[in-house]
């Protein structure tokens, strides 16, 4: 009989009741170091006292209006991003997905408005990741998450994670738009460098192609920047966000020039949650708090301190471990044991871990993690480590 919650993830059997900072609790009351944060989500911790006192204060007041009308803290939200960003304009939704669907729709319409109706085609990358719509699984291309889901959105074209050749060859005057990961997630922690992200944008201004960024992931201060693509000093012309602009409550956004958005106009796309004032008031809480200097210098900093620790782990446990890749506070473990047994292992240690492809664990803590709870991090993974090998022997 199939289960009441349709069964698209095999979970864990773990059931976690609270959480505070970087600990969740399981419900026999065993205490779990959270290096996952949601997949990227909690970025200022569980039950941050800031975002709950964000949260119930609006809670208080007003939940939910429609679109139909103004509301304070979407504008607020809104202005508080295109003053940090390259954007002048904001449309949210409720996730990454979503954000996907309004970008491909954005990139369409601009090249539809300004007389070129048959630029549709966006070109992605192999091992991207853009969400489960059946835009989303068509920009991204895999046969995992495509097979039996057909017929596809077309107007897509997938060129090889790192071809150049392909790259420049494909990327022609009849290309809508590129749209890329700065550093893929569940591809495997791949961060595209920073010489390979300025080329794009000058292959796209060269064509005058939409460069799209899906900093869903990557976004919110992870890498140590407020969004990834300022490590390269360039910027984008539509950006996807969400994830930890939530802080766990789900939000998402659309960033875009007044140019990308030029078709946007009244009518054209909707949402009847997005911009929802108890999201919108989380979320200005999460900018307000996330893109300051000494914020985002805190990220560096514990970064910098997490990388050295798991470059200790990999040296001393060359059979798990392969390599340490990533940016910021998004960080892979590539292993030689499967990854999924490490991150089977971290849960007998108490420390949480997320399996990416290519046989990767994804370390994406709350940015808040302490410098004790990092050593802790690294104590643990290397109790699991020793474990695996114990039990692989
Ligand atoms: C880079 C990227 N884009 C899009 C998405 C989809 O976001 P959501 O799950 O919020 O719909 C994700 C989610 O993991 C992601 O990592």
């Amino acid at each position: 009989m199939i289960a009441s919650v349709l069964p698209t993830y095999s979970r864990a059997p773990l059931t976690f009741t609270s959480g505070a900072g970087s600990w969740l609790t399981e419900a026999d009351g065993r205490r779990f170091l959270d290096l996952g944060a949601g997949i990227a989500v909690n970025a200022l911790g569980h039950a941050n006292p800031s975002l709950v006192e964000a949260l119930t204060t609006q809670a208080q007041s007003l939940w939910h209006v429609s679109n139909l009308y103004h509301i304070p803290a979407q504008q607020k939200l809104a202005d508080l991003l295109v003053e940090h960003t390259f954007a002048d304009t904001v449309f949210f939704t409720n996730s990454g997905t979503e954000a996907c669907e309004l970008a491909v729709k954005m990139a369409r319409k601009y090249w539809y408005d300004k007389g070129q109706p048959e630029r549709t085609e966006i070109i992605t990358f192999t091992g991207s990741f853009h969400g489960r719509s059946s835009a989303g699984i068509s920009a991204a291309g895999s046969e995992k998450m495509t097979k039996g889901f057909g017929p596809l959105l077309p107007g897509f074209t997938h060129l090889e994670f790192g071809d150049h050749d392909a790259l420049n060859a494909t990327a022609t005057d009849k290309i809508a738009a590129i749209m890329v990961e700065p550093v893929q997630g569940e591809g495997g922690i791949r961060p595209l460098p920073d010489a390979c992200l300025k080329g794009l944008r000058d292959l796209c201004d060269q064509h005058g192609i939409l460069m799209i960024l899906d900093e869903v992931q990557c976004g919110m201060g992870r890498t140590g920047k407020l969004f990834a693509h300022e490590w390269a000093g360039i910027t984008p012309d539509i950006m996807m966000v969400a994830k930890g602009i939530g802080g766990g409550f789900p939000l998402g956004a659309v960033l875009a020039t007044e140019n990308a958005a030029s078709g946007m106009t009244a009518g054209t796309h909707g949402s009847t949650y997005g911009g929802n004032p108890l999201a919108c008031a989380v979320g200005v809480r999460v900018m307000e708090i996330i893109a300051t200097p000494a914020f985002l210098a805190e990220v560096n900093r514990k970064a910098g301190l997490m990388r050295q620790k798991l470059e200790g782990l990999v040296a001393a446990h060359p059979d798990v471990f392969e390599k340490v890749r990533g940016s910021g506070l998004m960080l892979g473990l590539k292993c030689r044991a499967t990854n999924t047994d490490v991150v089977k292992a971290g849960y007998d240690q108490g420390v949480l871990t997320v399996p990416a492809a290519d046989n990767v664990i994804r370390l994406l803590p709350p940015l808040t993690i302490t410098d004790e709870e990092i050593g802790l991090a690294a104590v643990r993974l290397d109790a699991a480590a020793v474990q695996m090998q114990r039990e692989h022997a």
